[in-house]
């Protein structure tokens, strides 16, 4: 070491440890740190195997409490007009997080014009429906709630959403959670949508066969899905678009679902204008697959078998069409084995999750 730089460490050190001390002060004292004051932050509930782990924002941070009061507003049908619906009837536990119908049916049985996704891993994306148009699944939450179809029959949002929070603002048993868990019986719509978002992000799929396929474990698979996986990655090159952990980078595509119609659904294009998004939607995940249909966000496709034939085919001709769906020429025994694999992305991590017997009164 030069004499010159050992004089700048002798300065340098206990000047920065000076620096650290000071910056240790400022932070405990809570000088401009409104998080540093804050009650320390909750141990975040470990993830299923082969699952990175789920973030919470910083604005909206992870709490038993805030999970709980989550999952009872999630099960509640007094969040609609008619105390009729709550999520669960379009996102139940027994069908997957899904509804089992090609599309969703809301108050006084008027039906939508899309499919019911699962709520399963949407801990991993932020842009959420089949468009992408609500950016975080906080921002979701609240939107059904003031949706003619599904929730309400009030017409304006704000008028929907006071509702509601004056609702839930006259049962006591909310009131004093919605203290509990932010601080204040003044509640809005926005702490309404952060509760069941954190609720939603606990509700997840890992330790799948496929996990412990990829991990080592090579009897995970059988033989026919250790085949199906070669097609999924290889022949059929699925994940050119299901890819990674989640099996989707949620990116949006045009595999030509709905272009058929008369009037298609032109999915992202209506968020973005872009001409070149017309009849473009967002990836799904895989997980739970089996239990999640019918498939598509027309829910056109009853079975898993049907959705192969549709890929195989190369899926239905547009001037949009992604170029990466072509005809794949699978044998009957591949698309046999595809579907097994698929089949093989079904885990654990959201069963233990049942609806509340009570709800606050
Ligand atoms: C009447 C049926 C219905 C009700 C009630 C309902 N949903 Fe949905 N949900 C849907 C449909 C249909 C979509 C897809 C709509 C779209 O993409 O335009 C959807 C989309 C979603 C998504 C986005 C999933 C994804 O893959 O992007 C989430 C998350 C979600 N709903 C959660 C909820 C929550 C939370 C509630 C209660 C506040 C709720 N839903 C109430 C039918 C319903
Ligand atoms: C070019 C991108 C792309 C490729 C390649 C692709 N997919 Fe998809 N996949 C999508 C999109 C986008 C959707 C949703 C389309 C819609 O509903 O309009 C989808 C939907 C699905 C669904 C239905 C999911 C649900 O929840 O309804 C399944 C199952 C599926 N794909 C399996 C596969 C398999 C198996 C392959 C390989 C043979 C494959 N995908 C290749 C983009 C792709």
């Amino acid at each position: 070491m030069k004499s010159s730089s050992r004089a700048v460490m002798a300065v340098g050190v206990p000047l920065f440890c000076l620096l650290t001390v000071v910056a240790a002060t400022l932070v405990v004292s809570g000088w401009g740190q409104p998080r540093a004051v804050a009650a320390a932050a909750e141990t975040e509930p470990k993830v299923p195997f082969g699952l990175p782990p789920v973030f919470f924002p910083e604005d909206n941070p992870y709490s038993a409490a805030k999970v709980e009061l989550g999952r009872l507003l999630y099960f509640d049908k007094r969040l609609s007009t008619d105390n009729t619906v709550s999520c669960a009837s379009c996102h139940s536990p027994s069908k997957g997080y899904t509804d089992g119908a090609p599309v969703s049916t809301g108050i006084k049985g008027q039906k939508g014009g899309r499919s019911a996704p699962t709520v399963i891993n949407r801990a991993y994306s932020t842009r959420q429906f089949w468009d992408g148009r609500a950016p975080s699944l906080e921002a979701q939450a609240v939107g059904p709630i003031a949706n003619p179809i599904e929730m309400t029959n009030l017409k304006s949002e704000k008028a929907a959403h006071g509702a509601v929070v004056a609702r839930l603002k006259k049962i006591e048993g909310y009131r004093k959670r919605f203290v509990k868990v932010f601080g204040t019986a003044n509640f809005t719509i926005d702490h309404v949508g952060k509760a069941i978002a954190t609720f939603e992000r606990t509700v997840l799929s890992g330790n799948s066969p496929y996990d412990r396929y990829v991990n080592g474990d090579k009897s995970a698979l059988n033989a026919s899905q250790t085949r199906g996986f070669n097609v999924f990655f290889k022949k059929a090159a699925c994940d050119s678009c299901h890819l990674g952990f989640n099996f989707t980078d949620g990116s949006f595509e045009n595999i030509g679902i709905g272009m058929d119609k008369p009037k298609p659904d032109l999915g992202r294009f209506v968020v973005t204008g872009k001409a070149s998004d017309k009849g473009s939607f967002k990836t799904p995940t895989l997980r739970e697959i089996e239990h999640t249909g019918p498939y598509m966000h027309d829910g056109r496709f009853k079975t898993l078998e049907e959705v192969v034939d549709h890929y195989d085919k190369g899926g239905i001709k547009n001037p949009n069409l992604d170029a990466r769906l072509k005809p794949l020429k699978l044998t009957n025994q591949d698309k046999k084995d595809l579907v097994a694999f698929l089949k093989a992305l079904s885990g654990e991590g959201w069963q233990h999750i049942k609806a509340p017997k009570s709800f606050p009164k």
